[in-house]
């Protein structure tokens, strides 16, 4: 076997993993969600979710995936004697292929925009707008070439290995897009009327809570953090053995949720400065923003335009590290298992999520037929792994870690074999044992309405 690669430096690392967890979990889901559920109160929900769950999940991740410095599935078997375990890292193969698969449509409708907001095309009103999105999602060809289009630019990225290919992007990539946000967000704060947009994203109504927001807050931070695919075991596989692995969790953490705030705060005060409504779903950033870009700069159109462009480019460089880590865990996995040349286990991985891609591209529009358990298969695919893969693959991570993986292997990792963070090491135990297994069970029971059932039985006796 070829040697293995290395990310060169630690500021690599943190940007590389942290590429992978910021991109349109953080600037297209999110938004929608917020939206969706309600404003502040999901936000609160969302960081719960991420500092007590979300946290020493990536830790348990970064855990296995350095230890084994190897592909996932062979990460995992090597946590325990018990054969099983191997198939927690089969489901992250299985999981992120099906991401990408969904994840490459949306990355490529950011693609036609961009093209789009360049030419000029997304001028019109409201009316119009509406119409072009419609039009183009649904149109045959169009969103699958460029769904198979971001594939094929992932597919460059990831066959150039870890430190030419996805270290160098990740560097180059992660700063633009802060200074991206920045400069959207305060143009975005500076609108009249935007105060209301911030009170929505800062101010909490917990009357707006259902009992599906928890199942909702819960998916969003695993799925933001890129939890649950052993795209973080296989990020870490490649990390030094100095790097501190709880601080750089956490450094990766607080930058995913600042980011998605920051998201928040570019689109929500320009929508209700404008008096869109936030709760329009999936196409709240391709329908309501370019309405709102138009109408917020109609004063002076050349910033609208400018906005309008920064805003694509960003959509589509947050997309692009992160489709690099889901591409890398099978590409990884083909390469070491079956001794296949990095490029060609790259083509595998290419060619597996283009046909998903192409397949999921044609349910929202030609093939509407395809659907499955009444959702079209392009929103199957987002909600069967944000709200139960992913899920499952935390859960399952857990219980190896905290009750069958050797305690020295973990504590070795963890402290950097007892150099630091020993007193951490036992906080993390606590919450690996009982608090993120407990934590996840009663969300799943509670969306499945049996909590409500059980405690009803408890009352009764
Ligand atoms: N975290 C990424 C985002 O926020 C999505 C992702 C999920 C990436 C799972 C890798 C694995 O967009």
């Amino acid at each position: 076997m070829t040697k293995r690669g290395y990310f060169g430096s630690r500021l690599g690392i943190v940007l590389a993993t942290a590429g992978s967890a910021v991109g349109l979990g953080n600037v297209w889901r999110f938004p929608f969600m917020v939206g969706h559920n309600g404003g502040a109160a999901f936000i609160l929900l969302y960081f719960g979710c991420v500092l007590l769950l979300g946290l020493p999940g990536m830790v348990s991740e970064f855990i296995v995936g350095r230890h084994a410095q190897a592909n996932a599935a062979r990460a995992y078997g090597a946590m325990h004697r018990g054969r099983g375990w191997k198939l927690i890292g089969y489901l992250g193969i299985l999981t992120s292929t099906i991401i990408l698969g969904f994840y490459a449509v949306v990355a490529g409708w950011c693609l036609q925009y961009l093209a789009a907001s360049l030419l000029g095309h997304l001028n019109g009103d409201s009316h119009y707008v509406e119409h072009y999105f419609q039009e183009f999602s649904t149109h045959p060809l169009k969103p699958c070439l460029w769904a198979v289009g971001f594939i094929l630019i992932t597919h460059l990225v990831v066959a150039r290995g870890i430190r030419r290919g996805i270290e160098r992007a990740s560097k180059v990539l992660m700063p633009l897009l802060l200074v991206l946000l920045v400069v959207i967000a305060v143009a975005s704060c500076l609108l009249p009327g935007a105060e209301k947009g911030v009170e929505f994203l800062l101010k909490p109504d917990f009357s707006k809570l259902s009992r599906g927001v928890f199942l909702d807050a819960l998916g969003q931070a695993f799925f933001s953090l890129s939890l649950g695919t052993a795209c973080l075991c296989t990020y870490a596989s490649y990390f030094s053995r100095r790097v501190s692995l709880a601080r750089s969790a956490l450094q990766i953490c607080l930058l995913d949720s600042a980011i998605a705030i920051l998201a928040g705060l570019m689109i929500f005060p320009a929508a209700f400065s404008v008096g869109i409504q936030p709760d329009s779903g999936p196409s709240l950033v391709f329908i309501t923003l370019p309405n709102v870009f138009r109408e917020a700069f109609t004063a002076i159109p050349a910033v609208g335009y400018v906005v309008a462009v920064m805003f694509y480019l960003l959509l589509v460089f947050a997309a692009l590290t992160s489709t690099i880590s889901m591409h890398e865990i099978g590409t990884a996995y083909f390469h070491e298992e079956n001794h296949l040349e990095r490029r060609s286990a790259a083509w595998i991985m290419t060619v597996a999520c283009s046909l998903l891609a192409v397949a999921c591209s044609l349910s929202v529009g030609g093939w509407a037929g395809l659907q499955v358990m009444g959702r079209s298969l392009m929103e199957f695919c987002d909600f069967v792994t944000a709200q139960v893969m992913l899920p499952v693959g935390a859960f399952l991570t857990s219980l190896l870690l905290g009750w069958f993986a050797d305690r020295q292997v973990v504590y070795n990792e963890f402290t950097n074999n007892g150099s630091m963070h020993s007193t951490l090491f036992r906080v993390y135990m606590v919450s690996v044992r009982y608090v993120v297994p407990t934590c996840i069970l009663l969300i799943f029971l509670n969306q499945s309405g049996l909590l409500n059932v059980l405690t009803a039985l408890f009352a009764s006796h």
